[in-house]
């Protein structure tokens, strides 16, 4: 597309040589950072963990029969469609009331991560999410269950924002991508261990409680793993600590001179100093336009490719052509290790073939997979969708449930952490990182609340429905996504002014 981006980070690097070669990308990875970053992704643990536990406990017949006799009873009459079988909208507002919370602490967490710093905020996550695990496991009735959720929800918040911009800010420009995905790597690790967790449980009359208290384990790991790790070298700087930022940024570096990075990093935070309006009125400027309309559609197109339905739906399919319980869970398991492998594949080649590539690529993929499995549910089970579909027919579907995993797994899933993450200057970095977020939660609460209704009425036809917006994003991020790679975070400016279509509003004022 007309100099959608490669071009600009290939012009980049000219000038950045010339500029300063530590931030160009110059510097090897030390192990140093790689634990750093490794302990500091596990942030993700947590979102992943409460993703993958609260899908399976929903189903287990003690816990709604403690907390949601009168839904238990509902499905035991029911004598509807495949598809139907599930739609409770009081069970999904159990499930999505943790997404309000963590909306409203993800915009909390603007000013705390610029006033107290990325690691401080981490570390309020996983206290947070811990205090949340350990209330929910307990849980007598609805209001220490809901009250639970709560808390996990405003820790995740916090994490979720903090997280990625401290994975962003720590990595070199080189590698900030591999290491941004570390991020995802752990929301995939949490899911997959929650699903097998789950999957012990689940037959076990105190098993719903096991599953929802082990979450103290993921919080303590991240949160133990906060507290032995320096904050990020901008954010210590942004904040004054200049000699404390030096030593995080030669433990992170290595053996390398730091010094030009350093100046580039004072030099940006008394750029931040300057600008004295609050943050959330900054982002409106015309000039941060093209910045705000990513934070705000790559998280809800990350929705809409409709990687939580196919996640639920998996587990539901299997079920209902009765091949049991395990096997519903032995399908989530599959799902869930395919995405692991193909969020590695990512780690690996984010910086090499860049951002673009993949959105375009995984778009693709995922959207051919919609409409495939939407195809052979409308042949095999029917329009009204009362007729059974065949095991062969099951398998194959969760073979291209598989394929689709793994083009989230090395688009979207990570992309959409890291883009809001590295695309902003470091005064509204916090602020655009926490729309972000609070978008992902918002619009995952509409489409789990709406979901299962949806897939009642629509059948087939959901899976048309998250087809189209694949189609739709494809061709966004083809027109409009800018190429980030190997563009250290102080020169992003760059990117837009080199951008066909968003020049026009970053070019400076006469
Ligand atoms: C998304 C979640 C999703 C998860 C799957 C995350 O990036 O924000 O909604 O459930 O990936 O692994």
């Amino acid at each position: 597309m007309v100099g959608c981006g490669n071009d600009s980070s290939r012009s980049y690097s000219h000038n950045s040589s010339s500029r300063s070669n530590s931030t160009s990308g110059s510097v090897e990875i030390t192990v140093a950072m790689v634990i750093t970053c490794i302990i500091a992704a596990s942030g993700g643990l947590i979102f992943g963990y409460d993703i993958g536990i609260s899908g399976g406990v929903t189903t287990m017949v003690p816990f709604l029969r403690k907390f949601f006799p009168s839904i238990l009873k509902k499905a035991g009459d029911a004598e509807t469609n495949m598809y139907c079988v599930y739609d409770s909208q009081v069970l999904t507002l159990f499930t999505s009331s943790l997404y309000l919370a963590g909306l409203a602490s993800s915009l909390v967490a603007s000013p705390v991560t610029a006033r107290l710093g990325r690691k401080f905020t981490m570390l309020l996550g996983g206290c947070t999410f811990l205090l949340g695990g350990a209330i929910n496991g307990g849980a007598e009735n609805i209001a220490m269950l809901i009250g639970g959720r709560l808390l996990l929800g405003i820790g995740i918040g916090f994490a979720n924002q903090a997280t990625p911009v401290y994975l962003s800010e720590m990595a070199p420009a080189k590698w900030r991508g591999a290491f941004n995905t570390g991020f995802q790597f752990f929301i995939g690790v949490g899911v997959l261990v929650a699903n097998c967790i789950n999957f012990g449980t689940a037959k076990q009359s105190w098993g719903w409680r096991l599953s929802l208290g082990l979450a103290v384990v993921p919080a303590a790991v991240m949160t133990l793993g906060t507290l032995v790790i320096l904050d990020t070298p901008s954010s210590l700087v942004e904040r004054g600590k200049l000699e404390q930022a030096k030593r995080s940024l030669q433990k992170a570096r290595g053996n390398a001179d730091i010094e030009s990075e350093l100046g580039e990093l004072i030099k940006a935070s008394q750029v931040a100093k300057e600008a004295t309006d609050e943050p959330f009125v900054t982002i409106l400027e015309r000039r941060y336009r093209p910045h705000l309309i990513m934070a705000i559609l790559i998280p809800f197109f990350q929705q809409v490719t409709g990687i939580n339905i196919i996640a639920f739906y998996a587990p539901v399919l299997f079920q209902s052509v009765g091949l049991g319980h395990d096997s519903a869970l032995i399908a989530a398991i599959i799902l869930g290790i395919v995405n692991l492998g193909s969020i590695l594949i990512s780690t690996f080649i984010v910086d090499r073939f860049g951002r673009r590539f993949l959105f375009l690529e995984g778009g693709v993929q995922m959207f051919i997979c919609q409409v495939a499995v939407a195809a052979i549910l409308a042949v095999t089970t029917g329009v009204s969708g009362t007729e059974r579909i065949s095991k062969g027919n099951a398998i194959l579907v969760l073979v291209l449930m598989c394929i689709y995993a793994a083009g989230f797994g090395w688009s979207w899933g990570p992309l959409t952490w890291l883009i809001p993450s590295e695309i902003f200057p470091l005064k509204i970095r916090p602020t655009g990182q926490s729309i972000s977020v609070a978008v992902n939660f918002i619009i995952t609460f509409i489409l789990s609340q709406t979901f299962l209704s949806m897939l009642c009425h629509f059948k087939f036809g959901a899976f048309l429905f998250y087809a189209a917006w694949l189609a739709m994003m494809t061709i966004f991020a083809a027109l409009f996504v800018p190429e980030t790679k190997n563009i250290p975070l102080d020169s992003m400016d760059t990117i837009w002014k080199q951008h066909w279509y968003w020049q026009r509003f970053v070019k400076e004022q006469p």
